[in-house]
């Protein structure tokens, strides 16, 4: 039922919109003469008063009109998000403009049989024309363009075609209101002419100018359209009356937070109540899934997602315990935790699993410079971020060339994470292959900063691989993709490992064996690492280039590009 609602509401107002944009463009031609404008207002009238079109702008007026007042109606809740709103109260406003205007134009087609073309409304009093013109095309278009907008915004080609759509936005109605201008000023310099004006109005039968029944017309459109206006207000709060009676149910959220609603509210309408961050893009029509939210109790007595909730749920792989906070209608008490107080479009379009959470194999890389603190004692602040930052671009290059996620710069130390969406084997080697790259670059780097380094820079890398969990995590602008969990504690602890085995690099038995690449002549120890119960099997190599000495098949190493 709400679908086809939805169907029908955007129906109507695609072929609204085509008929306003087609009656702008009409009234833009009014910048050649007034003849130009009337021609090409015949031929829009020719099209939009055929046969087959006759009553469908009419209709598709009504349809929007009522479905706008029972929207009203049946919301529980007049809150929503701001684009909504405007949206609203402009849509409500534009009949009290449009009413008189289409009395005059197709009611005095009916009444008398007259066509009121651009001359007529001119002459009858430019002022008082261009005023309601334009107010009518500043609402209209304004309510449609922001309609268009909460649709469209949800669209990943949306903001590529935002700048050329937002130039048509504001071109159009410009263009709009400059035509009548021009031909206005054109109607009322021609009416000089009596002759002009003789023959303007030879070939019109009946009344030339908006009657006195007409207007009377217009006067009891616009009271019908404000008694419906009062009726869904009305029904509105009869519905809230009669809501009070029923069962009250709690929405508990995370922070304390409680909505009392009245069975069948929506989550969202429960957090707009009760003023809880809630994000909703879409505004509540079950398209762009911001809303979500995690069911942490109470979701035994839940209804089943309707097959629009379904469809978007499943587009963005949300796991049983997510619901859209804007189709979730609880009978039953319950304690939720929307997933995004504030959100933009990207963040209902489908996602890498990883970003939302989830666990997987990964190789996890730490790498930090030896004995960077007190070359920075001696060095100029200048220099040290000079040093680090083409010390950070080398070890970035190499990391991402071979496939590898920076996951964050911790002072002069990197962590990187390998095999993200890929499998495990992929990981540890791409992880082993950035390892010798970064050998390479820093090498590079040192010949080049040979005369301002009293020593050559020297790293320590450890490296380990295992299960992660992979999620964006952070606040608000400032997230980050992150490895959390032991694999990552692990191979941090490798890597300051390698002062203590006095060596550049310390690999995991788990990362060797993860690479599938048969190694010989490994040195080997077995540690034991600070927070885990068992031993553990590790590599550590003097240099980081020894690591292509022990395997069997050095060319194996190769190149990014092989994975
Ligand atoms: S607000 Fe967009 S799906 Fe719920």
């Amino acid at each position: 039922m709400r679908r086809a609602i939805n169907i029908l509401r955007l129906g109507s107002g695609l072929i609204l919109l085509a008929y306003v944009v087609t009656h702008l463009a009409t009234h833009a031609v009014g910048l050649v003469s007034l003849g130009a404008l009337q021609d090409v207002n015949g031929v829009f009238l020719g099209i939009w008063r055929s046969p087959p079109l006759y009553w469908v702008v009419p209709a598709c007026l009504l349809v929007h009109v009522v479905l706008a007042l029972v929207g009203v109606c049946g919301r529980r809740t007049l809150r929503s998000t701001r684009g909504q709103a405007a949206q609203l109260v402009l849509g409500l406003l534009i009949p009290l403009l449009l009413l008189p205007h289409i009395a005059a134009t197709r009611g005095m087609l009916v009444v008398h049989g007259v066509t009121i073309g651009y001359r007529h409304l001119f002459l009858s009093g430019l002022g008082s024309t261009l005023a309601l013109t334009w107010s009518i095309v500043a609402l209209v278009w304004s309510h449609a363009c922001l309609g268009m907008h909460l649709l469209l915004r949800l669209k990943t080609w949306y903001p590529r075609a935002a700048p050329l759509l937002h130039a048509g936005v504001l071109l159009l109605p410009v263009l709009a209101c400059l035509g009548t201008l021009n031909g206005g000023r054109d109607a009322v310099r021609a009416a000089h002419n009596p002759e002009w004006l003789a023959k303007a109005f030879a070939d019109t039968p009946g009344p030339t100018t908006i009657d006195a029944e007409t207007r009377e017309m217009a006067t009891s459109w616009i009271q019908i359209y404000l008694g419906a206006v009062g009726l869904a207000l009305l029904g509105r709060a009869g519905a809230r009356v009669w809501r009070r009676q029923q069962r009250p149910i709690q929405i508990h959220y995370a922070g304390g937070r409680t909505a009392r609603v009245p069975a069948g509210t929506t989550v969202l309408e429960a957090s707009w109540i009760a003023g809880v961050s809630h994000a909703s893009v879409c505004g509540g029509k079950g398209r762009c899934s911001t809303c979500r939210v995690r069911v942490i109790a109470g979701g035994d007595a839940l209804p089943e997602p309707t097959p629009q909730e379904q469809r978007v749920l499943q587009r963005i792989g949300a796991p049983p315990n997510v619901r859209l906070g804007c189709q979730l209608k609880p009978k039953a008490s319950l304690h939720v935790v929307p997933v995004l107080g504030t959100a933009t479009p990207a963040d209902g379009f489908a996602r890498p699993r990883h970003v939302a959470g989830v666990e997987q194999e990964v190789a996890v890389m730490f790498a930090d410079l030896r004995g960077f603190t007190g070359l920075a004692e001696k060095k100029l602040p200048y220099d040290v971020v000079y040093i680090l930052n083409q010390y950070f671009e080398h070890m970035g290059e190499a990391i991402c060339a071979n496939g590898g996620v920076i996951d964050k710069f911790i002072g002069d130390g990197i962590m990187a994470i390998f095999g993200i969406g890929r499998s495990s084997r992929e990981g540890t080697r791409a992880a082993l292959r950035a390892t010798l790259a970064m050998a390479e670059g820093l090498a590079v780097l040192n010949e080049r900063l040979a005369a301002e380094l009293p020593d050559p820079l020297r790293m320590g890398i450890g490296l380990h691989s295992g299960p992660a969990i992979i999620g964006h995590v952070g606040y608000r602008t400032n997230t980050s993709l992150t490895a959390i969990g032991d694999t990552t504690n692990t191979a941090s602890r490798l890597e300051a490992m390698t002062k203590e085995l006095n060596c550049e690099l310390v690999v995991s038995q788990n990362v060797i064996e993860g690479s599938g690449w048969a190694f010989t002549a490994l040195p080997t120890e077995i540690v034991r690492v600070r927070g885990k119960d068992e031993p553990l099997h590790v590599h550590p190599f003097r240099k980081i280039a020894d690591l292509r000495l022990g395997a069997a098949t050095p060319a194996e190493f190769g190149s990014a590009a092989e994975l």
